[in-house]
């Protein structure tokens, strides 16, 4: 089990959570955590934007600022990305645990970068400033078709800017997740996400097993 191992111990695996508004992540977050956790792992649940206070605090400034500079707001969600990667990912991974995050930088190439024209380059730039090489261990592209996520998220009725979006968008996000996917395809899954929850889950359960098998040991 050498495989990203800091001397001194194994790290933990850092899987992300990526996909539309409405598709289910936060769902199958929790799914994966608790079966982790049941497995006798040590697992912590982050997500994006947001994870620690100060995250908090910029995820709020983010959902209460429509019509913010996309450059501005590319900033925001990197400051947060950085508060986050340092206080609720590096040192649970370091100390052995696994991490499970709702969304995590391919969020920003597909919003930031499809939607609002910030060029891919700038994007990996600022994600480079923020955590170097770093990836995920394995990040779970949840796919569903733009219809029925728009038809879960008007049920949300939520009226923030956010999640405010017609179909169109829906479709350009998923065929954004889509390419990242593929682009990532090392570290990258895409996973059906209509069914059950339950149906979903051993989905993407199939594919931990397969990718990050190894790693499935608890420590004494
Ligand atoms: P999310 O937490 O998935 O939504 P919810 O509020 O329903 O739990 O994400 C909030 C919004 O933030 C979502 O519409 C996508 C957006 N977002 C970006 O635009 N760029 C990013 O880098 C991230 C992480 C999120």
């Amino acid at each position: 089990m050498e495989h990203g191992a800091p001397s001194g111990g194994e790290r933990g695996r850092f899987v992300t959570f990526e996909g539309g508004d409405g598709v289910g992540k936060s769902t199958q977050v929790r799914l994966l955590a608790k079966k982790l956790t049941d497995l006798g792992l040590k697992v912590k649940i982050t997500r994006e934007p947001g994870g620690d206070e100060v995250g908090e605090k910029i995820r709020a400034v983010l959902k209460s600022s429509p019509g913010l500079d996309p450059l501005c707001e590319v900033l925001l969600l990197f400051a947060a990305r950085r508060e986050n990667f340092i206080r609720r990912v590096l040192p649970p991974l370091e100390e052995g645990r696994w991490v499970v995050c709702d969304r995590f930088y391919d969020s920003s190439l597909v919003y930031q970068g499809i939607l609002k024209g910030i060029s891919g380059e700038d994007i990996m730039l600022l994600k480079r400033l923020v955590m170097g090489d770093f990836e995920p261990d394995l990040t779970i592209v949840l796919d569903m078709a733009a219809e029925t996520s728009a038809k879960r998220l008007s049920e949300r009725n939520s009226s923030d800017e956010y999640d405010g979006m017609n179909i169109e968008r829906h479709q350009q996000i998923r065929k954004g997740f889509q390419k990242i996917a593929e682009i990532f395809s090392f570290r990258a899954a895409l996973v059906k996400a209509d069914g059950s929850e339950a149906a979903v889950a051993s989905r993407i359960w199939k594919i931990l097993e397969k990718r990050l098998g190894s790693f499935l040991i608890s420590s004494p």
